[in-house]
């Protein structure tokens, strides 16, 4: 074996940098979804994607800025044609719980009328940016829409919304990392982490 390569699975955890916990912001957050669970997943919805839009150039468009990441990997599980275009809002801010007010931040640039849309999100948590976003999606006519969310929480979701497709359907609990900010950083981690209930401040 090449000596630099890892003799097994926890020593190529510490090589990619794949913690149990982490600390952010001064919180501590303990693994919650590991880098393998999130890879499965984003193939069997790729493989989703491309059954359902063969043939129909589908639009997926992401919503800046928790999607970044989970978009970029799930299109690459993408193998039809396709384009992709973004939205910016924000509801949280820097804090743990919704403002209750959809901030638009980036308009989009693609003309939807027409066009196959899939909405790509990183968490459905109250359901609040979705109710807004999709409401302005629709009111453009596209020829149909389909929401994909990384995340959903059930819980605490008080929108009727839209949900076709979801990676995880976790509690009502505050979760970070692979795109997902406490106080915007965080996202970078390439697991999904959870607040640990034994360190909350
Ligand atoms: C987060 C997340 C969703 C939204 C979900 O965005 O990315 O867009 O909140 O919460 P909701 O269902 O209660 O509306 P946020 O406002 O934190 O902005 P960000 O994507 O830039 O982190």
């Amino acid at each position: 074996m090449h000596p630099l390569l890892p003799t097994h699975i926890n020593d190529l955890a510490m090589a990619l940098n794949l913690p149990d916990h982490v600390m952010c912001n001064g919180e501590r957050f303990k693994l919650f979804i590991s880098k393998e669970q999130i890879d499965n997943r984003l193939s069997e919805l790729g493989d989703t994607i491309n059954r359902e839009y063969a043939d129909k150039r589908p639009i997926m468009i992401g919503i800046l800025n928790g999607s970044f990441i989970f978009l970029a990997d799930l299109m690459r599980h993408v193998h039809i044609p396709c384009e992709v275009d973004f939205y910016k809002l924000s509801s949280y801010g820097d804090e743990k719980v919704s403002s209750g007010q959809v901030t638009e931040r980036k308009e989009l640039d693609a003309a939807i009328k027409g066009r196959h849309v899939i909405v790509i999100e990183d968490i459905i948590d109250t359901g609040l940016s979705m109710d807004y976003l999709l409401k302005k999606i629709k009111d453009q006519r596209p020829e149909s829409v389909k929401v994909i969310t990384l995340l959903h929480k059930p819980d605490a979701t008080r929108y009727d919304v839209q949900i076709d497709h979801v990676g995880f359907e976790i509690p009502t609990l505050f979760v970070l990392g692979y795109g997902l900010d406490y106080a915007q950083e965080g996202r970078n981690l390439a697991q999904i982490y959870v607040l640990d209930p034994e360190h909350a401040s």
